[in-house]
């Protein structure tokens, strides 16, 4: 049988790398960062890599470009890659406004275009949105990032709706989750006293780890969450 092909954008550092390793026996695929160097381990020769800086305008059209001439049999779409500028929304640079609406919101968007005519046709498909707990409550410091991620959650239950509006049977599901506090590069950076403030909000007693997200993207993308459409998941220890 001919495994699946499933883009993770965002492959090669925390959680897209989990998911990556969860879902590399299983499927075909199409392993995404902003260059080839950052992927630093070994790739079994039967994935595909396909890199591009996402918060380049011009990077993001050829990206999809790519997306739709070369793997138009795509049955998944992980929307992973993401960055943040933790800072007061006084003081932040817009450069850096730019760039998170770019990788965070913008991206995704395009990327669903780019992937959404082929899934109508095969009446098939998976997108996963990687939003935020912060996307729900928000965040001080986190304005711009947490609206991103409030965003994603907006795209995620039209996109499902539109779904329905346009194809009577299908099996496309549209989803988002919505990871807490998970032990990577992008929340390394945050000092030991606020780590410590954020974990007292955290029924689990700890943070997360990658692997149990790509745990729960591995059930979601696969037949057995066939029924899960158009929603928030949350992974997050219980802080909400
Ligand atoms: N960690 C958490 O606690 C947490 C919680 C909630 C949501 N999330 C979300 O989960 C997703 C993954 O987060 P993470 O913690 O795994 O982050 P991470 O460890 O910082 O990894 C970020 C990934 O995004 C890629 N990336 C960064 N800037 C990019 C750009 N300009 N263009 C294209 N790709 C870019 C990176 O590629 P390079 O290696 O090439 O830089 C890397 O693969 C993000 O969307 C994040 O917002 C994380």
């Amino acid at each position: 049988m001919v495994e699946r092909k499933i883009l993770i954008t965002g492959a090669s550092r925390g959680l897209g790398l989990a998911i990556a390793n969860r879902l590399s026996t299983e499927y075909t695929l199409i392993l995404h960062a902003t260059r080839e160097e950052s992927f630093t381990g070994t790739i079994d020769p039967k994935h595909h890599i396909l890199c591009a800086d996402l918060s380049d305008p011009a990077e993001l059209t050829a990206f999809c470009k790519r997306l739709k001439k070369e793997h138009n049999d795509l049955f998944g779409v992980i929307n992973n890659a993401g960055v943040t500028f933790d800072t007061s929304l006084v003081y932040q640079p817009e450069r850096d406004i730019d760039k998170m609406l770019h990788v965070n919101l913008k991206a995704p968007i395009m990327i669903c275009k780019a992937v959404m005519k082929q899934f109508l046709l095969n009446k098939t498909g998976v997108i996963i949105n990687v939003s935020s707990v912060v996307g729900e409550i928000g965040n001080a410091f986190q304005v711009v990032y947490s609206a991103t991620k409030a965003g994603l959650l907006a795209l995620t239950k039209s996109l499902a709706r539109e779904v329905s509006a346009l194809s009577e049977e299908h099996s496309i599901r549209v989803l988002s989750i919505a990871p807490g506090f998970i032990e990577t590069d992008m929340t390394d950076g945050i000092p030991e006293s606020e780590k410590q403030k954020v974990l007292k909000a955290i029924p689990a007693n700890r943070f997360g780890k990658a692997d149990e997200v790509a745990e729960m993207v591995a059930f979601l993308v696969s037949d057995k969450a066939s029924y899960i459409n158009g929603t928030n998941l949350n992974i997050n220890g219980g802080i909400l």
